[in-house]
């Protein structure tokens, strides 16, 4: 196995490191998901990494960052998630739509749907502990008119709506809660309760027309990309028609998402068990490193002679085991055909972490970004400086 030099950066990396949290594209904004990497490190890796014009690839895009910082910096960004409300995020930003066109699908909406011809008893009751009546008959309504259609207007409504689902802001449609993740009913229940929330009766289609002008406010990319929702180890591209991979793959079973994001697949027409189920998680090294390896394998195929795969890992504890990911997808990277070139490691400032909401004993401890190309590169990276 190759002996790996690790890199720190001179100038660049820090980039990224230091930028404030809010840092990029309103689009950014459409939804918040757990476990999901800031923009500024996609911009960077992307930059670093690729021309523009090239096809970039994330094939675990979770909320679309890395392909949407494809599309930003004039690259054609094509993200993959077997999730379904990953993809409908990850598709609204690499193809997102005008104002113009939001207000006339709400324009739309507004004479054909009929909140009063809905009962919220269409709703299971822990959907209910969320809403107030009137703003859920709204809710059934919209949805009904969205699943009339999936051009790509319907689908970025669909992604404000999963934005606003649940949240505390002016424009959430629950009772105020966590916005980043669906939380559990039982304990909604009794935070409810205990704090005496009020459930905001609420104008659905005001509340999201003020979400499309907030995430639109910085304009639209310059490139259109694409949206899978397929198994990443089956992806459905040509052989060697992608420039740059750059991903970050399911961490062992650190991340819940179809539970995290329970209440968006509800309103998406999932039951999340069911996701749950064809989501890759585990806590076995060896499964893990044998779904790495065939993952790596398909994004292997799908990469040009001389591309990058850049993969955003990290330090995980499992139990009171220690893993280095990084280090653990050497072997599976090669068998897979990849030289590995650098890792870089991170010394982030907590409050900037990739997976900052976890607590210091929970989950990822470092982040490191492993690179690998096929072949010899076909871009000089410049910038960094071998340590060791
Ligand atoms: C670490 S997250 C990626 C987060 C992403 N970088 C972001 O910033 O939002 C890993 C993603 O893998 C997805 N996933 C899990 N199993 C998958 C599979 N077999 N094929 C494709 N995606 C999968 C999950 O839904 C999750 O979004």
């Amino acid at each position: 196995m190759t002996e790996l030099a690790y890199i720190v950066s001179t100038e660049v990396v820090d980039s990224w490191k230091n930028v404030g949290r809010n840092w990029g594209n309103s689009l950014h904004r459409i939804m918040s998901r757990t476990g999901s990497f800031p923009p500024a490190l996609a911009r960077w890796v992307v930059e670093k990494f690729s021309e523009r014009g090239d096809v970039v690839l994330d094939p675990f895009s979770g909320k679309g960052t890395a392909p949407l910082e494809a599309c930003l910096t004039g690259r054609v960004g094509v993200g993959n998630d077997l999730a379904p409300e990953a993809y409908v995020v990850t598709r609204a930003k690499v193809n997102p739509v005008s104002l113009k066109e939001v207000r006339s699908w709400l324009e739309h909406a507004a004479k054909v749907m009929r909140p009063d011809a809905v009962s919220v008893y269409d709703a299971e009751e822990n959907v209910r502990v969320f809403y107030h009546p009137q703003t859920l008959k709204q809710i059934l309504a919209i949805r009904e008119v969205l699943f009339e259609s999936d051009d790509d207007v319907s689908n970025f409504v669909k992604a404000c709506m999963l934005g606003i689902l649940h949240g505390s802001s002016e424009i959430s449609l629950s009772v105020p809660c966590s916005h980043s993740f669906s939380m559990a009913p039982d304990y909604l229940r009794r935070y409810v309760e205990r704090h005496g929330l009020k459930r905001p009766v609420r104008n659905v289609l005001a509340s999201l027309m003020k979400k499309a002008e907030a995430v639109l406010a910085d304009g639209l990319p310059p490139v259109r990309g694409a949206a899978f929702n397929t198994d990443a180890l089956r992806l459905p591209f040509a052989d060697e028609s992608v420039d740059l991979v750059v991903t970050s793959p399911p961490y062992f079973n650190l991340q819940t998402y179809a539970w995290d994001n329970w209440l968006r697949l509800w309103f998406l027409g999932y039951d999340y068990r069911v996701v749950g189920k064809r989501l890759f998680g585990t806590q076995s090294v060896p499964r893990y490193v044998s779904f790495m390896e065939k993952a790596l394998r398909e994004m292997f195929r799908v990469l040009r002679f001389g591309g990058f795969c850049v993969l955003v890992v990290g330090d995980v504890k499992l139990g009171r085991k220690r893993v280095d990911m990084a280090e653990l997808l050497l072997e599976p990277a090669e068998d897979a055909g990849f030289v590995p070139e650098a890792v870089i490691s991170d010394g982030i400032r907590r409050e900037h972490k990739y997976l900052m909401y976890l607590r210091p004993w929970q989950g990822v401890d470092r982040e490191k970004l492993l690179v690998l190309a096929k072949g010899a590169p076909r871009k000089r990276v410049r910038g960094l400086v071998r340590v060791s």
